[in-house]
């Protein structure tokens, strides 16, 4: 998953492209580069690291038009050399890519019989110089004739010394918008059109199969047999504002904060006087016979807690998949799919989305950016309403998504229902209040290397979340439980150096899972509890509690979650890691 962008109009392209880089950032941040024209010759600038790594080295004036990068390396090491924007032997084109060549070792192999030299590790090398080979003039029958050999996934843009007054960009289900202003004087290219800061831009998306030569205030978009389409346009004011921090150390420990208020956001004005209704949903949703929820990640452990609600509050058979398996199940005809994706972009969601079209499944997206692409390959989508999450670390969102699902259950149950998830935003500042004594916990626990995190029944997804959480911050090899599990085997690993984390809060199994902690504790490992106020007997078996608000088994959700995200956020800050770009990970996952 990389970010791609693209500038050619009056402003300063390389201005321009560093500060829609800095909104691409999320995308990926092993590598960022830069390269336009300068007299009629290509000129480059990359740099291994963050954006800011270029800015301190950028020598690259007077460029007359400019295409950026942000790397997630796929192919090739985190190197200099491997950093986008490639060029072809002969320096004519730049070229900077998102996405996947699956056939570019047989390329590479074929190029390298007709006399190329690599000088890199990477597909997108290849790919150039297969442009670069089938030039004969014409930039976007070049692009064409390449394609035809291409296989994988990809959007890409790229620059030709040539043709100093033109960008061309291809796309092959990879995420590629192009704005336009009303005064036709400049074209921005973006793998995500929310980076089109301060613009009031007419944008179309590129369709797989797509290319568009891209000139000052004008594009032409033309099919694979290269015939011109005409294409629609959507008017978006990106906004001008950057999200910023607000006082808070990093993004993640704001977004944190904001829960409460986001929580509230998800249900306002979709439940009233015991109604639930979705401003993007009609009556054709309400009656499924079974529900499949596909995600990856914090999204796909959204969905677990999903598959319950629907469950408890509609009796309507749910289970999850993960999404990069999901494609490969047979599930019954007349299955409601509901995909869940913060960013729209995941690969591996947008690929199994596709694949259940394919089968004529039914799709529901619940997606917090709109304009992404799962926004415009679902029948329907109900929006998060939680603002960008920055953090690469998800925490907003999932909370944000259990609303909109326990919104959706109680939809479906076609029933006056009770309003106590308006308590939710209260007992997540009842937890956000215990941050000081959690973050003393957290400094105990923060030089264990190895947890269990332990649940059952709505507390199995949540813990799941939770471990993830501690995992991709504080690189902590810590797992989530089905607690009746562990007897089952990963007991074994248990000793007084690998801790538990016990989420509690479930009345339902509340006997069971204290049965599992005394298990824990007879083999000397430390135990932490998330309990709610009720279960006090558990503060005499294990060795720390965080206290969660009394709530039904469907809430508890919430208040738990709250707790692991900030018991995660202050075992990475003690550990002294990169909290909001961890090393290895970015926002959206847009290879498979
Ligand atoms: C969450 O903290 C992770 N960054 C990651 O698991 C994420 O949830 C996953 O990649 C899915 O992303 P999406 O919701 O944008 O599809």
């Amino acid at each position: 998953m990389c970010g791609i962008f693209g500038y050619i109009g009056e402003d300063d392209p390389l201005q321009t492209c560093l500060l829609g880089l800095e909104q691409l950032e999320y995308r990926g941040y092993d590598s960022t580069g830069i390269a336009g024209l300068v007299d009629g010759q290509i000129a480059i600038c990359k740099e291994v690291g963050k954006l800011s790594q270029l800015k301190a080295k950028l020598t690259l004036q007077r460029l007359t038009i400019a295409i950026g990068h942000t790397r997630w390396a796929t192919h090739g090491k985190v190197t200099p050399v491997n950093a986008h924007p490639h060029q072809d032997v002969q320096e004519a084109i730049a070229l900077v890519h998102n996405g996947i060549i699956e056939n570019y070792e047989e390329l590479k192999e074929e190029l390298h019989t007709q006399g190329v030299r690599f000088q890199t590790e990477t597909d997108t090398e290849v790919l150039t110089n297969l442009i670069a080979k089938c030039y004969t003039g014409d930039l976007v029958q070049a692009v064409q004739k390449a394609l035809l050999r291409v296989r994988g996934h990809f959007a890409f843009a790229l620059v030709h010394k040539h043709h100093p007054q033109e960008i061309i960009a291809a796309a092959r289900e990879c995420p590629l918008s192009i704005g336009v202003n009303d005064a036709h004087t400049e074209s921005i290219i973006s793998s995500d059109p929310n980076a089109f800061l301060g613009k009031t831009l007419n944008v179309l998306f590129l369709r797989s199969g797509e290319i568009a030569k891209v000139e000052k205030g004008k594009v032409s978009v033309f099919d694979s047999q290269l015939r011109s389409l005409a294409k629609k346009t959507e008017r978006l004011d990106a906004g001008t504002a950057a999200p910023s921090k607000e006082g808070f150390e990093h993004f993640m420990l704001k977004e944190i904060y904001e829960q409460p208020s986001t929580v509230q956001k998800a249900y306002l004005g979709r439940l009233e006087e015991g109604e639930v209704q979705f401003e993007s949903l009609s009556e054709e949703f309400r009656t499924p016979s079974q529900i499949c929820f596909i995600a990856c990640g914090t999204s796909a452990h959204a969905g677990a807690i999903g598959a319950l609600l629907v469950e408890d509050f509609a009796a309507i058979p749910s289970h999850y998949e993960i999404a990069s398996e999901a494609r490969y199940r047979i599930l019954p005809q007349n299955t409601l799919i509901v995909a869940i994706s913060q960013s729209g972009e995941t690969a591996d969601t947008l690929a199994a989305v596709r694949e259940m079209k394919a089968r004529g499944y039914k799709v529901l997206g619940i997606c917090n950016v709109k304009n992404s692409t799962l926004t415009r390959e679902t029948d329907a989508c109900i929006f998060l309403k939680a603002g960008p999450e920055v953090s690469v670390c998800s925490t907003k969102a999932f909370t944000s998504q259990i609303t909109v699902l326990y919104l959706f259950a109680q939809f479906l149950s076609g029933k006056r229902v009770s309003e106590d998830l308006k308590n939710v935003p209260a007992q997540i500042e009842k937890v956000l209040e215990c941050a000081p004594r959690i973050q003393q916990i957290a400094k105990k626990y923060s030089r264990f290397n190895n947890f269990f995190f332990l649940g059952r029944r709505y507390m199995f997804p949540t813990c799941m979340e939770a471990a993830l959480k501690l995992k991709e911050i504080s690189y902590v090899n810590a797992n989530g439980y089905a607690a009746g599990e562990l007897k089952h085997g990963p007991i074994a690993l248990l000793d007084p150096h690998f801790p538990v984390i016990a989420f509690c809060a479930n009345h339902q199994t509340e006997e069971k899972i204290v049965s599992n902690v005394q298990e824990v504790k007879a083999r000397s490992a430390p135990i932490l509890a998330l309990a709610p106020e009720s279960l006090k007997g558990i503060a005499k078996i294990v060795d720390d509690v965080i206290w969660l608000p009394n709530t039904s088994d469907a809430l508890a959700p919430f208040a738990s979650t709250v707790a692991g995200q900030l018991f995660a956020y202050f075992v990475a800050k003690e550990r002294g890691c990169d909290i909001d770009q961890p090393r290895n990970l970015a926002k959206s996952v847009t290879v498979e």
